[in-house]
């Protein structure tokens, strides 16, 4: 018997719904003797706007004592852009160390791909979470003139790369095909694209099993949509994972598809699920947003925590859902959720 502390942060928009399905899902498919303990918190754009709180310093001390969080969505056109990614979301990404931000790119049996033929996508993207652009490291002078100046500088650390790249080839080393990409613009970005490509190579020689090769992140975006059946397991920064992924999830069925974990591998703190859509609020409350997204995000959290039978039937699961969705009306949110429920449970 096993109680999972789980910490939910339903968020924006979309989030609040979203979250519910993942966790009736969840719910449904823990075995009989493992309970989940949940402790919702209230983040986001509402607390933001009753007291001026992102995150915390207390909420950020209970969220250690979870074995994990669920999060919905982040973000309201309410709140200053950058207000609540920076002091929430980033803020929880950086605070519990998640440098290893999993975002599998995988096209289901029937799911339409907006690419040509049938391409066989089944790979996964290590995005770094904790470095790159993404710290913050920057500022503007001569503000408000014509004159003004911004820069966003990208901190890249050795230990940084090293730790994240030793990951990638962790994970391609286990998967059956083995290929490693290393993604970047070391043509222009020389000197945080030399530390990556240098500490790329000395890893590869301790995965002589692990094929591997290089793109400048350009050139990605053609083959992700041209060839997208070559990538196994790709590893880049913090940035171009970002965008990646998005165009990842464009050829995958969407970003109503495509799930998340910022992981701390070495446990320290607890790991974070969540879909990479954002709060949509353009249709939130309506029960149009898909929840898929969001049960394959507790899919990685169970095989995170170790319950990988149970992550298993989550992903058959959905993969069964999404190939009898084909020339059907769409369902609303809780539809989704109760069919993905019943699925796990049957
Ligand atoms: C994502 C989002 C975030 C990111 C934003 C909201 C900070 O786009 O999870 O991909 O850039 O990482
Ligand atoms: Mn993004």
């Amino acid at each position: 018997s096993r109680t999972l502390r789980l910490a939910v942060i339903p968020g924006d928009g979309i989030g609040q719904e979203v979250v519910a399905e993942g966790l009736k899902v969840l719910a449904a498919v823990l075995p009989a003797d493992s309970k989940v303990e949940t402790t919702e918190y209230d983040l986001g754009a509402r607390r933001y706007h009753a007291t001026g709180e992102t995150l915390p310093d207390s909420v950020l001390e209970e969220l250690k004592h979870n074995d994990a969080i669920l999060l919905g969505a982040i973000g309201d056109p309410s709140v200053p852009s950058g207000v609540l990614e920076r002091g929430l979301l980033l803020k929880l990404r950086f605070a519990f160390d998640h440098h290893v931000n999993l975002r599998p790119g995988k096209l289901f049996p029937g799911v339409s791909s907006p690419l040509a033929g049938e391409p066989q996508i089944d790979f996964v993207v290590v995005r770094e979470g904790t470095e790159g652009p993404y710290v913050g490291n920057g500022g503007t002078l001569r503000t408000g003139t014509p004159e003004e100046i911004a820069t966003e500088v990208s901190l890249n650390t050795a230990f940084g790369i090293e730790r994240v790249v030793r990951d990638a080839f962790a994970r391609a080393q286990a998967r059956p095909r083995k290929k490693l990409t290393l993604v970047h613009k070391n043509n222009v970005l020389v000197h945080a694209g030399h530390l990556w490509t240098r500490i790329f190579n000395a890893v590869a020689a301790e995965f002589p099993e692990v094929s591997t090769d290089y793109l400048h992140v350009d050139a990605a975006t053609i083959f992700f949509v041209t060839q997208p059946e070559r990538f196994d397991v790709i590893v880049t920064d913090n940035l171009f994972g970002d965008i990646l992924t998005d165009l990842a999830a464009a050829v995958t069925g969407g970003i109503g598809l495509a799930a998340s974990g910022n992981i701390n591998p070495s446990g320290a703190f607890p790991s974070m699920f969540e879909p990479v859509h954002g709060s949509a609020p353009d249709i939130a409350g309506q029960g149009k947003a898909d929840p898929t997204a969001t049960v394959l995000s507790v899919a990685m959290l169970l095989q995170h925590l170790g319950l990988v039978d149970e992550a298993a039937r989550i992903e058959s699961a959905v993969a069964a859902d999404l190939a009898e969705r084909i020339g059907k009306a769409p369902r609303s949110t809780s539809e989704v959720g109760d069919a993905l429920a019943a699925r796990v449970a049957g």
